[in-house]
């Protein structure tokens, strides 16, 4: 058994993937976005890795049922039904909707991430839950690939901080599970920090969010377990 954590999508393969499970984790803020989405009743999300491809792939959608949300510079996109708010992600907006969603980094980790066997969507938002389905995965025995999303093809300490709560929680009693040096750096993490308030809102992304009026997206994050959902990705399509 062995977890092996990518700080950054950058430079995985295929082969990194193939026959693992597979976390992606980007807390603020696409995962956490997502797993609200489905939580409040979207029928799938369907993750573009450019605002192009996200129009592209909505053209080919039923008009009706298809929402295109995203963001750049955590902005919503000029014409686009919804930015990258999990606060936006109400029943009233998404129950329902296909949503097709680009953002800076989320997104583009995701798309990265195919391949994986299966590819779950985490955050601290559906943390116990996500824990569980890992350790799952590791019981099987069955290899566990955690990728975050970062910012900017930088370190991100909220994810990381993330990848080391669910590393901690899903071998928790279990024997020669084998870390990559990431995985026990993210691991070391979690004794560094307070929780996960700490973790997010001494962030570089919380300050961008902060920078325009979004910092409640910060305390909607740092909020963990509000939902019992893992979803999962599989043929382009997140549900
Ligand atoms: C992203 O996926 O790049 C982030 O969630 C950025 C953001 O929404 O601020």
């Amino acid at each position: 058994m062995k977890i092996d954590v990518h700080f950054t999508p950058l430079g995985l393969g295929a082969a990194d993937l193939a026959g693992r499970g597979v976390v992606v984790i980007d807390v603020l803020r696409a995962t956490t976005t997502i797993i609200t989405a489905l939580a409040n009743g979207a029928k799938a999300v369907i993750p573009a890795a450019t605002s192009e491809e996200a129009v592209r792939l909505a053209s080919n959608l039923e008009k009706d049922g298809v929402l295109l949300a995203g963001e750049r510079r955590s902005v919503k996109i000029e014409g686009f039904a919804l930015g990258n708010s999990p606060r936006e992600m109400v029943p009233a907006a998404v129950a329902g909707k296909t949503i097709v969603l680009a953002t800076t980094n989320g997104t583009p980790a995701l798309v990265a991430a195919q391949g994986g066997e299966p590819v779950l969507v985490g955050a601290p938002v559906n943390f116990k839950a996500l824990v569980e389905r890992a350790r799952a995965l590791l019981l099987e025995p069955r290899d566990l690939v955690i990728i975050c999303a970062g910012r900017e093809k930088q370190f991100a300490i909220e994810d990381a901080y993330t990848a080391g709560r669910v590393i901690k929680a899903a071998k928790k009693g279990l024997r020669k599970v084998a870390l990559n040096d990431a995985a026990r750096a993210a691991l070391a993490l979690t004794d560094e920090l307070a929780g996960w308030a700490e973790a997010l809102e001494g962030s570089e992304a919380a300050h961008q969010l902060s920078d325009v009026d979004l910092d409640g997206d910060v305390d909607f994050a740092a909020r963990p377990d509000r939902f019992g959902v893992v979803p999962t990705y599989a043929d382009r399509r997140i549900t």
